[in-house]
């Protein structure tokens, strides 16, 4: 079982998008996807309420049950297990970063987003983490995608695939969908469907290099 948070002190910079979408993306390959939500403003739980099908499984929880709550998904055998965090510093997101194999870190192109990465990037050294970031809410093309994936490349590693914004995101969140099923063939799907593959692809080589002591 694999374990992702989506984590960053900035608030707004995505988190909840990129974790709806990705885990209906990852349900789609057939993959068994738990989304456990543990921020109390509780985004990705109203879209799970809005969903007609009640995969991917999401469970609203605190940071004080996410051992038990991670526990439990061994046991049921999920595939993966997906953690949207709140964008503030509370307990949630220490413990999220703590149980997970890699940490996602969206941030948009924009300085003030830049400016409030170390904070979260600090906790994930502290830890030991594994960590990647993901452009979010970009512009189609721009100077500033280069400026910022130079930026953040100083502070770890950063993620190829950029989420372009995108009307799609919003209007599928709003109909209880990921943009996979809501326009499977747009830009935004294909996006998603990219950074899903990337993420997985990353974590198994974080996992095994760990795991070999070569990390
Ligand atoms: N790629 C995108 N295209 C269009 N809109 C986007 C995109 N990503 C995020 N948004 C919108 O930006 C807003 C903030 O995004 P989101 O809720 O995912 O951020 P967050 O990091 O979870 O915020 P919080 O810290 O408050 O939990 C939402 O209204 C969302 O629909
Ligand atoms: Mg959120």
């Amino acid at each position: 079982m694999h374990i992702i948070s989506f984590v960053t002190q900035k608030g707004g910079s995505g988190k909840t998008t990129l974790v709806i979408h990705c885990a209906v993306a990852a349900m789609q390959t057939g993959a068994r996807v738990l989304l456990l939500d543990l921020d109390e403003q509780a985004t990705a739980e109203a879209w799970y309420q809005d969903r007609e099908s009640n995969t991917p499984q999401l469970i609203k929880i605190g940071a004080t049950d996410l051992e038990k709550a991670l526990e439990a998904a061994n046991t049921k055998k999920y595939d993966w297990v997906l953690i949207d965090t709140p964008g503030r510093d509370e307990p949630g997101q220490a413990a999220a970063i703590r149980h997970s194999h890699l940490c996602v870190i969206p941030c948009r192109p924009s300085p003030a987003d830049m400016k409030a990465t170390p904070t979260t990037v600090e906790t994930i050294k502290r830890l030991g983490k594994a960590a990647a970031f993901v452009l979010t809410q970009t512009p189609p093309r721009s100077y500033r995608i280069k400026e910022a994936e130079q930026g953040l490349g100083v502070l770890g590693m950063v993620c190829p695939i950029h989420i372009v914004m995108r009307n799609a995101y919003q209007d599928a969140q709003g109909a209880g969908l990921g943009v996979t099923e809501f326009e499977p063939e747009g830009k935004a799907a294909a996006e998603i469907r990219a950074l899903w593959e990337w993420i997985g692809n990353k974590v198994g080589k974080v996992r095994y290099a760990k795991e070999t002591n070569l990390a």
